[in-house]
């Protein structure tokens, strides 16, 4: 297992935003997987404020984003596609046709589309993925099988209830997610974790140093052949002995 800690939050951003950075410039056509969230929106920023200054080739990178909220409209602010759509892919110039997002609809044949898209560019080169405090990666919730493909979830009830809140959607509405399985997660080529902050410390230490357990989705990435763990030293209190 790769652990690399950086010694402040800043350090961390930087670092995570060179990941993708040194990915697109050695493979031009990689395809690369986002993930949106707290942790991740200095490091969209980073990426963009470095292509901005020192423009690289982006014309054949396929980005997309590791999950989506369903039965929304794509506008709603705290959709995936709006996330990454504004925080990375119109920065980096990144054309329609290679920004690859599955429909904020909650049909099984949008994820099979959405997976075989992803297959028809060669699978994934990069995929960056963030930490849930309850230890999930995209929306793969504990319990989650090891073995699951792209598939439509539940979504966190927290999470759930501000979304609700957010958009005002009532009880009758369904809410749900479709998210990349932990299947599909696991046959990429290259995985970078990030994680950062004091409130991801002990779900990081269940993730390396508890046992490989579907209850716990993250954890299986210590099977993962390619698979880097980026912490900065808050969140990597607990285990700054395995770095
Ligand atoms: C959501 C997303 C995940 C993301 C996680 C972490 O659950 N579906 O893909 O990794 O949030 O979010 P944060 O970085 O805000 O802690």
């Amino acid at each position: 297992m790769k652990i690399t800690i950086a010694k402040d939050e800043h350090t961390f951003d930087v670092m995570a935003a060179w990941r993708i950075i040194g990915q697109m410039l050695s493979k031009p056509d990689s395809v690369i997987g986002l993930s949106t969230g707290q942790t991740t929106k200095n490091m969209h920023a980073i990426v963009s404020d470095i292509y901005k200054q020192y423009p690289f080739d982006t014309s054949k990178v396929t980005l997309f984003n590791v999950d989506e909220l369903t039965n929304l409209p794509r506008s709603y602010a705290g959709c995936c596609y709006t996330m990454i759509a504004e925080q990375i892919a119109r920065t980096l110039n990144i054309p329609e046709e290679r920004f690859i997002m599955p429909d904020t609809v909650a049909e099984e044949s949008e994820c099979r589309k959405f997976q075989a898209a992803l297959e028809a560019r060669g699978g994934i080169d990069l995929q960056m993925l963030g930490l849930g405090k309850n230890g999930h990666i995209g929306i793969n919730q504990p319990g989650s099988p090891f073995g699951c493909e792209t598939r439509l979830t539940e979504m966190d009830p927290e999470f759930e209830a501000r979304v609700r809140q957010e958009t005002g959607v009532g009880p009758d509405h369904k809410l749900g997610g479709l998210t990349l399985g932990v299947r599909t997660i696991m046959h990429s080529r290259r995985i970078v974790l990030i994680a950062k902050g004091e409130n991801k410390a002990k779900m990081v230490e269940t993730m390396l140093k508890g046992p490989v357990t579907e209850d716990i989705p993250a954890s299986v990435l210590q099977l993962h052949p390619n698979c880097e763990f980026l912490l900065d030293a808050d969140a990597a209190r607990y285990v700054a002995d395995m770095a």
